[in-house]
């Protein structure tokens, strides 16, 4: 069983001040585990990848960023190139959100080229699928994300360099989680789905995005092919973070 990491996206979210001391204290907190049973990576916006880095620098704490272009330079304004983030000491990149794909068009190919992209830069991809409410419903979840797995992760992809994030959109920051027979249903579909796209997949983590909370982690992360979780709105609470993280050991 692949070892749990536990993921914060703090999406839009904290200045620098409020960013680094959140980092410090995670940093300190997972340093001062004498056997972590898991990993802990954070994601904080670009702004401050830098000055969260060297807040967590020496803690074990592992940082990430938000997104990448799949070109590693260029002329195109505002976007950030995987290699600038690797420079900056990440070893992550998310890609695929779904408020990339809903709010900036994002669609398959453009993910697969991403990762494709980070995985160059010797990057970590953590591939995010997962369907709408309306998909749901219409009892769509397990071939959307076939899909998205089928466009999102490109060839090269390999346990050691890719991790994929099962978040249910309607999951996320509404407080309302699959129940864990869903979950546990979509990430066995998911772990079976990797096996046509690459050969060690059932060393490749995957997390569980949506709503995640200290109150729910216990028995989301209890649940089999849980390899983790990818969390947003309580990863900003250090408390509420470790407490997570916790929920693993
Ligand atoms: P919440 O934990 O706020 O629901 O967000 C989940 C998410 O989108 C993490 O990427």
């Amino acid at each position: 069983m692949p070892r749990k990491l536990i993921a914060g996206n703090w999406k839009m979210n904290c200045l620098r001040t409020d960013g680094v001391a959140l980092a410090r204290d995670l940093g300190v907190r997972y340093s001062g585990e004498t056997e972590p049973a898991f990993d802990m990576l954070v994601c904080p916006p670009a702004t401050i990848v830098d000055a969260v880095g060297a807040a967590i620098s020496g803690s074990g704490v592992l940082l990430g960023g938000q997104d990448c272009h799949r070109a590693t330079k260029g002329a195109f304004t505002g976007d950030i190139a995987a290699p600038m983030l690797a420079d900056l000491g990440c070893t992550h990149v998310i890609v695929g959100h779904s408020e990339r794909r809903q709010y900036h068009g994002e669609i398959d190919l453009m993910v697969s080229e991403k990762a494709k992209a980070a995985h160059e830069a010797g990057l970590t991809a953590v591939i995010c699928i997962g369907e709408t409410e309306a998909e749901r419903d219409a009892g769509q979840a397990l071939a959307v994300c076939s899909r998205q797995i089928a466009g999102s992760v490109p060839e090269g992809s390999t346990a050691d360099n890719t991790v994929i994030a099962y978040e249910p959109v309607w999951a996320i920051g509404t407080g309302r989680t699959p129940t864990t027979a869903d979950v546990a249903e979509v990430h066995a579909h998911i772990r079976a789905e990797l096996s046509r796209v690459m050969s060690d997949s059932d060393d490749v983590r995957i997390l569980y995005g949506g709503s995640v909370k200290a109150s729910n982690a216990g028995e989301l992360m209890a649940v089999a092919n849980v390899d983790g979780a990818l969390v947003g709105g309580a990863s900003l609470v250090a408390d509420d973070f470790w407490a997570i993280a916790k929920a693993c050991s």
